[in-house]
């Protein structure tokens, strides 16, 4: 069995599926079901911290090794104010309300993205959080806030200039994509095996872009308020359907075991 697979029979998954070891999730899809239930965009994302606790622990339960969350764009600053400041603030109660749990079942927690644009008192959280699930083994959690693709790949190639500037050469093509990874805010977590965007919007909205390279994508059409266990098993059970070449001509991973 290859490093990133891990055969479970649990629940609604089937016996013979591969739960993914590294899943990436865009939680999309708050705003439209506030909308469609005639309320504030803001209600929608106090539903979408609930799917959020749901989706964690099922994905500890189902075995999946790590958990990377998109929950803020670099983007997203352009919405209006009151709506940036609701999500600051969901994520506050959130990281208040989380953690200790989180630490309790074994999970470490992580966040990428630029947080010198944060508050002050979420970096505070965030550290706190970091500093406290830092040694655990369990879920690998990792939130994306004020994360962008291009944005971690600007800083990636930033961090590797001024570290051959002070080496004094210029590497070949091979060292620095080699290199590379390392200088990137995913640096200690392997690439993602699937990608599930929610909402039935089919597009990646700059995360992940380097890491995404070779991930399996599966796009649901249920928004994100409403997901729950059995949307993450049919994410996985499509997973596992899927042949996985790496620009092999033969299946690199057949994911189904008969
Ligand atoms: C995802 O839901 C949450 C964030 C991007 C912060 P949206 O707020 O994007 O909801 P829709 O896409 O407008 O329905
Ligand atoms: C992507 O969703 C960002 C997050 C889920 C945090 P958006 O709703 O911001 O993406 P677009 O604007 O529809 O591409
Ligand atoms: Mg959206």
């Amino acid at each position: 069995m290859s490093d990133n697979k891990n055969h479970i029979s649990n629940g609604g998954v089937a016996a013979n599926s591969t739960v993914p070891r590294h899943i990436a999730l865009i939680m999309d899809g708050n705003g439209r079901w506030a909308n469609a239930r005639g309320l504030p965009r803001t209600a929608g994302h106090k539903a979408g911290v609930e799917a959020t606790r749901r989706v964690v622990r099922s994905s500890a339960e189902l075995g999946v090794k790590y958990l990377t969350l998109f929950a803020f764009s670099s983007e997203n600053w352009r919405r209006p104010e009151a709506e940036v400041r609701e999500l600051m603030r969901l994520l506050r109660i959130y990281l208040r309300s989380e953690t200790a749990d989180l630490h309790k079942d074994d999970v470490r927690l992580r966040v990428i993205g630029d947080r010198m644009m944060l508050a002050e008192d979420t970096r505070q959280l965030i550290d706190q959080a970091e500093i406290l699930t830092a040694a655990n083994t369990g879920l690998q959690l990792t939130i994306a806030l004020n994360y962008g693709g291009r944005d971690e790949l600007a800083f990636a190639a930033q961090g590797m200039i001024k570290d051959y500037h002070e080496k004094g050469y210029v590497p070949d093509i091979e060292e620095v994509e080699s290199r590379f990874k390392s200088f990137l805010m995913t640096k200690d977590l392997p690439d993602p095996d699937l990608l599930i965007r929610t909402s039935g919007e089919r597009r990646i909205s700059n995360f992940l872009l380097w890491q995404c390279a070779y991930s399996e994508f599966v796009f649901s059409d249920v928004l994100w308020p409403d997901f729950d266990k059995t949307d993450l098993e049919q994410a996985i059970q499509e997973f596992s359907g899927r042949d996985r070449r790496f620009g092999n001509a033969i299946c690199q991973q057949r994911l189904t075991k008969s």
